[in-house]
């Protein structure tokens, strides 16, 4: 498999030019490495493509892939603006300095506190998910005298899965305001008629690792329909359609994405088209990738410890971490590749199947993998996890969280530190109370 991290003379996996056994030598495993420079490559292809295409756009990286200071920084040396999803997102945002005007909102349940924070440091864009939040923010930019850009989160009735799209006549979603049935032009008449928000235009998410285009390519038309009676009726004209994410990448040999190219040239050629048959302005589009710039760029680096034979049935090799940095494989058997990194070079011997060390059976992280003749102490390098693997990763069993390093030109960085034992129990407190035994 094609995976863009080569072997050196060591016959040891290198990523951005630096080799992987060194790396985890120097700061441990489990161990998050990303190649920075894959992000700015994949970041590209997105601004480079819309700049190609002569459309206003932006690009906004969906951070719930990954958040991280030294992350955000890189989103912002890359022109990308940013999608936030909660508080703790946008505080990231703002200790990476991230420029506030590019940052965008999303929840399907923002609290007060949450969107007074966002109206307080002025951030460019809110894309309003319910009427609850329309009246929430109405009253917060009431209190405190200021106005806001939305953008109104539609359901167009179309899910994308991996290789295709169902139709739902009335989808049957949590997130923003079905168009079928005139709840979202009920939004934007509510919306629209207040001095205090500004609809900029609308939203739609279809889903998430997504291989084909038609199901953007719907959803697009689907919005245009909408957008076109809401021109004619109330002389509303958009200007922004922000098309989401979900731009699929390749875990296993199973994965054919596109290049992100097509994505962004299929979804311009349709607003266009749109657009002028409707005698519409061409709204500015915007994106928002968080798999497809992070997901390839990165690799979890695990020692192997325990190995358990059941012959004739299977071979179990523990790994130091599992799904305490990366949930996917047990909340979606999700499926992943790897090599043995100090033995890149060396032929595969035998299958075997790789469990985390969570106290739990479901804790696997591949079924049924080939690898080269194996030893405690080997390192595992298992590719494409940089997204939703760190932003997802969780404290069961108690284990502390893993270290994240960049490398970039020969170059490596610690950005998140590994946790310690200390910051474990930072939070917890003694029980004053001893349920009355007196002792
Ligand atoms: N925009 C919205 C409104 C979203 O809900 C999402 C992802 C994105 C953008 C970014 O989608 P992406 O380009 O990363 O596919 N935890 C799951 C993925 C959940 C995606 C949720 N929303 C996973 O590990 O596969």
């Amino acid at each position: 498999m094609d995976y863009p991290f080569p072997t050196n003379q060591h016959g040891h996996l290198e990523i951005g030019g630096i080799d992987a056994v060194d790396l985890a030598q120097k700061y441990g495993t489990p161990l998050f490495v990303y190649d920075v420079s894959i992000i700015r490559k994949n970041a590209r292809a997105f601004v480079e493509t819309f700049r190609s295409l002569g459309v206003k756009y932006q690009v906004a990286y969906a951070s719930k892939a990954f958040s991280s200071v030294a992350m955000l920084q890189v989103a912002n040396q890359e022109g990308l603006s940013l999608d936030v999803v909660s508080q703790g997102e946008l505080y990231t945002a703002i200790q990476a300095d991230f420029p506030v005007e590019k940052i965008h909102m999303h929840g399907n349940n923002k609290s007060r506190e949450e969107l007074e924070m966002a109206v307080q440091y002025g951030i460019g864009c809110i894309v309003v998910d319910n009427f609850y939040e329309i009246e929430l923010l109405k009253e917060i930019l009431q209190e405190t005298n200021r106005s806001m850009e939305i953008l109104l989160r539609v359901t167009p009735g179309i899910e994308a899965h991996t290789h295709d799209y169902i139709l739902t006549g009335n989808e049957d979603s949590k997130f923003g305001f079905d168009l079928s049935n005139g709840q979202a032009e009920q939004a934007f008449l509510l919306a629209n008629a207040s001095p205090l928000l500004h609809v900029k235009g609308l939203h739609c998410h279809i889903g998430s690792q997504i291989f084909e285009t038609d199901g953007f390519i719907m959803a697009v038309r689907r919005l245009f329909e909408s957008l076109h009676q809401w021109n004619q009726v109330y002389d509303y004209t958009p200007e922004v359609l922000n098309l989401g994410g979900g731009f699929g990448i390749r875990y296993t040999a199973e994965d054919e994405p596109l290049p992100l190219v097509d994505y962004v040239e299929a979804l311009v050629s349709e607003v266009k088209q749109q657009a002028e048959s409707l005698r519409l302005p061409v709204p500015e589009i915007w994106i928002e990738p968080g798999r497809s710039i992070v997901g390839n760029a990165c690799v979890t680096i695990y020692t192997l410890g325990s190995i358990k034979n059941i012959p004739g049935i299977r071979k179990y090799v523990s790994v130091d971490g599992g799904m305490t940095d990366n949930l996917r494989p047990a909340l979606y058997q999700a499926k992943y590749q790897a090599v043995v990194a100090n033995k890149a070079n060396h032929d595969l011997k035998e299958q075997v199947s790789v469990a985390g060390k969570c106290c739990e059976s479901g804790d696997m992280l591949i079924w049924d993998i080939d690898v080269p003749d194996i030893n405690h102490g080997d390192l595992l390098a298992v590719f494409s996890t940089g997204a939703y693997g760190y932003s997802m990763s969780n404290h069961y069993n108690r284990f502390p969280k893993a270290a994240v390093v960049f490398v970039e030109d020969g170059r490596d960085q610690l950005v998140i530190k590994r946790e310690s034992y200390k910051d474990l129990t930072r939070n917890d407190l003694q029980y004053a109370y001893n349920g009355g035994v007196l002792n």
